[in-house]
């Protein structure tokens, strides 16, 4: 097939931002599958979408990337820290160090996910222990991370996927 969308969700972010790259690639050539459902479905470009586990992506993915010969890759993420390039651009190359060199790799796209609330409320718990700067920061960023992945993220995940696909008929031409 042409095109493989690979990703691995939690609470549902990455896979709204796998939905959209899905619906975006062109033709009918095309499929979208949970990382932990491949059964070694073989295509022309893969993009492969991760949540950020501690400043990188989980096992399935690690193993799933690192599975990968020849291909061309492409990644996507969703993080609960929002807005911030130079953090999206960190965990990207933590991410993309599991492929090895024999594929061709063609760029990355994160965006901002919610966080579970249990966070809020451990955040909270911290917050009435010691009121400081730093928890009130991490609240703030909670509550920015609620509204996403959102309108403006789906229209650059959409623009990421068209970059990749012209990166992509170059390479071919
Ligand atoms: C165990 C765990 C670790 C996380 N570590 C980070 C992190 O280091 N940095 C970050 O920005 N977000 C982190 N997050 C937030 C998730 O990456 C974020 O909520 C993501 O959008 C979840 O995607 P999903 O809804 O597809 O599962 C973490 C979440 C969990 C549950």
């Amino acid at each position: 097939m042409d095109y493989l969308v690979v990703y691995t969700s939690n609470t549902g972010n990455t896979e709204k931002v796998a939905l959209k790259i899905f619906e975006t690639l062109p033709g009918k050539s095309k499929d979208i599958i949970k990382v932990e459902d491949y059964k070694g479905e073989e295509a022309d470009l893969y993009f492969v979408g991760f949540w950020n586990d501690r400043g990188t992506c989980g096992s399935g993915i690690m193993d799933f990337l690192s599975s990968l010969h020849g291909k061309r890759v492409a990644l996507f993420g969703t993080c609960g820290m929002t807005g911030s390039d130079e953090y999206y651009k960190e965990v990207e190359n933590r991410v993309s160090v599991f492929l090895s060199d024999d594929n061709e790799y063609l760029g990355g796209f994160l965006c901002g996910g919610r966080l579970m609330p249990q966070v809020l409320e451990k955040y909270k718990q911290m917050q009435a222990i010691n009121d400081t700067p730093q928890i009130r920061s991490m609240i703030g960023a909670y509550e920015q991370g609620m509204l996403h992945p959102d309108k403006q993220d789906f229209e650059a995940a959409k623009r990421f996927v068209e970059k990749i696909l012209s990166k992509h008929q170059k390479k071919e031409n």
